[in-house]
């Protein structure tokens, strides 16, 4: 998820090496640290930017011609000077550098500590590095110990290996995690993306996963697979600039983030769903289970996105708990006196875990006794910190001021623990426990089916550059998406949308709706269609214009749109997941349309670190 660069070759490494770390900066970091390989294996680390990392090495002894370097995104383990990587082995004769998530590290931990070994960090990563030495003090190369530490990992890497005793020898490895490898005259260069290659050589490889690099000095690149099968990848020639890679390619973070969604809403249920038993493994609610099973209400607590991301929540708590959620903003909560039972349960929904107003929300809950539960993206964050307990959303740093990629995987985690609690509080079945989480994994194609229309996306987009008011409408699970597809119109290309449940139109917005008001409604064929369909035909016979969302295959929406979506079939509680992908694509199309900054609009933080 994070930062990572390697080099070796006859240059000078640590500038190369510090440099390609502020190349990567843009990602979103909480840590910095770098490994050196000269006469010593030498790993100087410490939280915090990559400037405090240069002031940390000032003065210290940084020659060699090969080495690492690592800025961390955490997710297992807290950000501080000892979870940063690079990671010592046991002997400190083996570093290793990681990006992503080792899903069965508790696992392999206890079989080293069984066989001796003694960890410092509280990471997934400072156990591979402990399981490669594992082999390795068998005696067999570094490849090998690699090859058969990989073939036990569960998870998503990006990894480089460095060994005293292999001075010559740098090993990366990745599975989940991009790893491009920048092949120059007799030097080899290693980063997350080309970003920090790309002004040494633009002979690339981009590693596929379970492919290893094996980086020799004074030898070709060799490839080969962790099953040992030479492979011979295609070497690219880069066309992009600097600028264009940082965005992998997209013209913006917010479009790369939407388009990052099947990947991270994958890593948000990622080691969390067992289908082979049909179980969902989250720490944080095991851990603490009585509380939800006894728990006589849960409230929730937000701002924004991530307030609509707890609206899907309650309606899926409420079908599958049967207890009553109440869904709270947190700048109302903190200051209306709210009632509060010391039975009652918190869950803080933030995606940077420093809102204020949702901090604040949390003190006057525990204050009152309640259980506080964080479901933060910001290992370490201040509202994590602040929590009884929680589980992150793994969606990767958002740079986007507006919200996307947090708010799907924010769903999926709140749906995920429903199912947990429901579950071992019985109010599901096996069978539709099964059912729904084969939904939830097929999801993440679903949503590459969606994106795969963006381009039709755009294309009608255009006809609303100049609209001056929107309204959307939901129902049911939906109604939060019309909210959630309202909020990204508004706040990235400054044009008034307001979210309302469909059928509160004949309240008052049907006095709105004329040919100069684009209506978008959520029309998914489960969940009240027919109703829908009627405030559909209330909006036609007002001139309105109608943009739907609907099922695959719907004809009776279709004919009555002037424009529409189609997404796939899927369970009524996952369909938001689904619809606000289009809606997503069609804020962001409008703003550029509208020349609007994307990533940075107008009076707006991607934190509100103030009431
Ligand atoms: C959503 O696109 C906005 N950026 C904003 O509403 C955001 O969701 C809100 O400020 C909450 O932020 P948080 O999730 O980091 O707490
Ligand atoms: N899971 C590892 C950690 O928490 C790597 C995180 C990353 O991708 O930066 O340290």
């Amino acid at each position: 998820m994070c930062g990572i660069v390697g080099y070796i070759g006859p240059r000078e490494a640590y500038p190369i090496l510090i440099k390609g770390l502020k190349r990567l900066e843009y990602r979103g970091y909480d840590s910095a640290g770098i490994a050196i390989l000269n006469d010593n294996l030498q790993v100087f680390k410490c939280k915090g930017k990559v400037s405090a990392l240069e002031a940390f090495v000032q003065g210290k002894p940084l020659h060699a011609t090969m080495g690492m370097a690592h800025t961390r995104w955490a997710t297992h383990g807290e950000p501080n000077d000892v979870n940063a990587h690079p990671h010592y082995s046991q002997s400190e004769s083996l570093a290793v550098i990681h990006n992503g998530i080792i899903e069965n590290y508790a696992i392999l931990k206890e079989g080293l500590i069984k066989s001796g070994f003694t960890f410092q960090s509280n990471t997934d990563t400072e156990v591979l590095v402990q399981l490669i030495e594992y082999f390795k003090n068998s005696g067999i190369s570094l490849l090998e110990a690699v090859q058969l530490a990989l073939n036990q990992t569960v998870g998503a890497y990006a990894i480089v290996v460095l060994s005293k005793n292999d001075p010559d020898l740098m090993i990366a490895a990745r599975k989940g995690s991009p790893l491009v490898v920048g092949i120059g005259k007799d030097e080899f260069f290693l980063a997350s993306d080309a970003s920090p290659i790309i002004e040494y050589t633009k002979d690339v490889v981009y590693l596929e996963d379970e492919e290893i690099a094996i980086l020799q000095r004074g030898q070709k690149l060799k490839v080969k697979t962790i099953s040992d099968v030479e492979t011979f990848p295609q070497v690219h020639t880069l066309e992009l600039n600097i600028s264009q890679l940082e965005k992998g390619g997209y013209e913006h973070f917010m479009l790369k983030e939407i388009f990052e969604q099947p990947d991270t809403i994958r890593d948000s249920f990622r080691g969390r769903i067992q289908l082979e038993n049909n179980t969902i493994t989250m720490a944080g609610i095991i851990d603490h289970l009585d509380k939800f099973l006894n728990a006589r209400r849960i409230i929730m607590t937000a701002a924004g996105t991530s307030w609509h991301a707890c609206l899907v929540g309650e309606y899926i708590f409420e079908e599958l708990l049967r207890i009553p959620v109440e869904v709270e903003y947190s700048s109302e909560f903190r200051y209306r006196k709210p009632v509060l039972y010391n039975d009652d349960i918190l869950i803080a929904v933030s995606q940077s875990g420093e809102t204020a107003d949702t901090l604040a929300a949390i003190h006057l809950a525990k204050s009152h006794g309640a259980f506080i539960y964080g479901i933060c993206n910001v290992v370490g964050s201040s509202i994590a910190r602040a929590t009884d307990a929680g589980s992150y959303t793994h969606a990767g740093p958002e740079i986007g001021v507006a919200s996307t990629k947090a708010f799907t995987a924010q769903v999926t985690v709140l749906t995920l623990m429903a199912l947990a609690i429901a579950q071992k509080k019985g109010t599901i079945s096996e069978e539709r426990l099964k059912e729904i989480m084969i939904a939830l994994t097929e999801i993440p194609a679903k949503v590459t089916q969606i994106l795969n229309k963006a381009k039709e996306i755009q294309e009608f987009s255009k006809y609303y550059t100049y609209t001056r008011n929107a309204l959307y409408l939901g129902r049911g699970y939906n109604f939060p998406v019309a909210l959630e597809g309202a909020l990204k119109l508004k706040e990235i290309s400054y044009i008034h949308a307001e979210g309302y449940p469909a059928a509160e139109m004949k309240h008052g917005p049907i006095a709105l709706i004329d040919r100069e008001m684009p209506v978008v409604v959520i029309a998914p064929n489960k969940g009240h269609y027919d109703k829908v369909v009627s405030n559909i035909q209330e909006v036609k016979a007002r001139k309105g214009r109608l943009i739907s969302i609907i099922t695959e295959g719907d004809v009776t929406v279709k004919e009555l749109s002037d424009h529409y979506v189609e997404i796939p079939e899927t369970e009524e509680m996952l369909i938001p997941l689904l619809a606000t992908i289009p809606l997503q694509l069609m804020a962001y199309y409008i703003a550029v349309f509208r020349e609007c900054n994307v990533d940075q609009p107008r009076n707006l933080a991607k934190s509100v670190t103030v009431e």
